[in-house]
């Protein structure tokens, strides 16, 4: 039945397939995976004849295949709408990420491969996952430019999409199940139950930042007493495609400037004398023309093995304005340890890939702390910040927005040891008129929304709701919002939302720095 099921289906889509005996039953099976089978075995049948006996790795390949001549397509259409946008600042922002989108997507992709050759399942559903993001930050982008409608945006919200999302699923059944393909199904969720198996049972041991780095270059305020002035100067100078550490120590002094470690600036570390020392501050936000939130970042780091400590990351953006990010990321097994980021809306952007942030200073109002990277965040510092426009007024402050799009996508954010607070100044407004504040630990900017709080103290700042929905029901049925064994008197579980979650003892192990980012691999001991 299915088997006939199939051949009708690729019939009358007139795709060129002699037989129907010569359609392997195998991307019928493997497309159970996917959140749309019908459109999953469509896609994969454009790849032409698989072979009959195509193991599932192989059938995945040839899906990676697909997917990177879907984003060369991709590129063309994406430099073509730049080059139609000359003049229009908005939309040149808007066509440019979609570019940097398509080709960090198509940059993970390729690792993809790589790494299933390897035989790293985790490394390949982390990049796939990247990947995946990195088209719909695209098609989101362009979605905002109606002047082109016809054909980018259904483009990307159709093959390259929902294409990745299929395959990234395929990519989790084959780490769960292998080539048992018959067990091969839908992602599930901890909200269907569903926990990773806590496959790295040796105790991460810590670590962060290596001590005793040497500098290969100094930045240091005043012209000529150091290598360099201004710390992109340094980040220019570093080598591209490099494997080695590339370490910058930059010098106590107030760096103002907007600082982009490109793709191709692998294993860059920064260095500071100290938070509140070394300062890199800016104050670009989305309000400006051309200026999205993405690119509003003061620091913006792509590269991969990024490294800081010591080091005050800022955005200062005044009132009336908006979005305004201090420190973005999609830096792949990056540690960032003893900074501190400042901040009201949207502070701290891990954007995407695995990210370990230890003993940080995390400050702001409102999202402060969001994006779609799969982040841990150890023993850390988050705090509450009076709103810059009449904050005795107070309001509803979310300090989190996760951003996962896809339920196979491996993201999300895991508070340990965590403190959460507020500042002194948003301390006493708290108290001389605490029905007006409401804090809340997160809420949903995608539909797969995923943060947990485990070991935290909570201060009595947290509503005890907990946790706040972003507009109406969405999402409020595929998020996961999990807590345990946190304390302080915000951590009464007792009045949260229905939709939020305490995560059962024996799946805490799922989200350890070892299990959810594989720390263990990359996080050496210092
Ligand atoms: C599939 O069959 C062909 C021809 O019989 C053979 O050469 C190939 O090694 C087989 N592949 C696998 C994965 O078994
Ligand atoms: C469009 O732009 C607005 C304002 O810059 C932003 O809030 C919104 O998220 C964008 N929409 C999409 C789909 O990206
Ligand atoms: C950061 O500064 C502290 C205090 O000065 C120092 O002990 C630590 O080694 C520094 N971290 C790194 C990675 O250099
Ligand atoms: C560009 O974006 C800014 C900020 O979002 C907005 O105020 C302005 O009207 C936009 N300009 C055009 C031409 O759309
Ligand atoms: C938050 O800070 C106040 C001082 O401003 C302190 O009294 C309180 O104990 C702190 N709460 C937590 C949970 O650390």
């Amino acid at each position: 039945m299915a088997a006939a099921l199939l051949c009708l289906t690729l019939l009358s889509l007139l795709i060129v397939h002699s037989s129907c005996e010569q359609v392997p039953s195998i991307i019928h099976d493997a497309c159970k995976a996917s959140r749309d089978p019908p459109a999953c075995e469509d896609w994969l049948s454009r790849f032409g004849r698989v072979p009959p006996n195509a193991t599932a790795l192989q059938l995945i390949q040839s899906s990676l295949q697909v997917i990177s001549g879907d984003l060369k397509k991709g590129r063309v259409l994406a430099q073509d709408i730049l080059k139609s946008s000359a003049g229009n600042p908005n939309r040149t922002t808007d066509a440019q990420s979609c570019l940097d989108g398509v080709i960090s997507s198509a940059y993970r992709a390729d690792l993809v491969a790589g790494a299933l050759h390897r035989r790293q399942t985790k490394e390949a559903r982390a990049w796939m996952s990247s990947s995946l993001g990195a088209k719909y930050d695209c098609w989101s982008e362009l979605l905002n430019e109606t002047s082109k409608p016809d054909e980018t945006t259904p483009f990307f919200n159709s093959t390259p999409i929902s294409g990745g999302s299929a395959t990234l699923s395929m990519l989790v059944n084959y780490d769960l199940y292998g080539e048992k393909i018959g067990l091969w199904g839908p992602v599930r969720t901890e909200r269907d139950g569903f926990w990773e198996p806590v496959t790295r049972s040796k105790p991460f041991l810590g670590g962060g930042v290596p001590r005793g780095l040497q500098a290969n270059v100094v930045v240091c305020k005043g012209r000529g007493l150091c290598d360099y002035d201004t710390v992109q100067e340094a980040v220019n100078n570093a080598p591209s495609g490099s494997n080695k550490r590339f370490v910058i120590w930059i010098k106590t002094g107030v760096y103002e400037e907007t600082v982009l470690v490109g793709l191709d600036k692998r294993n860059v570390v920064f260095l500071g004398d100290g938070m509140g020392k070394t300062v890199i501050t800016g104050s670009k936000n989305a309000g400006q023309p051309g200026v999205s939130t993405f690119r509003s970042a003061t620091v913006g780091v792509v590269g991969d093995g990024f490294m800081a400590s010591n080091i005050t990351f800022q955005n200062t953006a005044g009132p009336k304005t908006y979005q305004a990010v201090a420190f973005r990321s999609d830096s792949d097994r990056s540690i960032i340890e003893n900074c501190e980021f400042l901040g009201n809306q949207d502070t701290l952007y891990p954007h995407g890939m695995r990210q370990y942030y230890k003993s940080c200073r995390i400050q702001g109002n409102v999202d402060f702390i969001f994006g779609n990277g799969a982040a841990v965040f150890e023993d850390c510092h988050i705090l509450i910040a009076p709103r810059q426009q009449n904050p005795e007024k107070g309001g509803q402050n979310p300090i989190t927005a996760h951003g996962r799009t896809d339920p196979a996508m491996s993201t999300g954010f895991v508070f340990q040891n965590c403190v959460i607070n507020g500042t002194e100044a948003y301390m006493a407004l708290f108290r001389s008129n605490p029905k007006v504040h409401a804090n809340f630990l997160g809420r949903p900017w995608k539909a797969y929304s995923r943060t947990v709080f485990i070991s935290c103290e909570l201060d009595a700042i947290v509503t005890s709701d907990g946790w706040m929905p972003w507009d109406g029901e969405f999402a409020l049925e595929t998020l996961y919002y999990g807590e345990y064994k946190n304390a302080g008197a915000g951590s009464d579980t007792s009045g949260r939302v229905r939709w939020s979650s305490r995560i059962p003892a024996e799946h805490v192990a799922s989200y350890s720095v070892a299990n959810f980012i594989q720390g263990d691999r990359w996080i050496r001991g210092i």
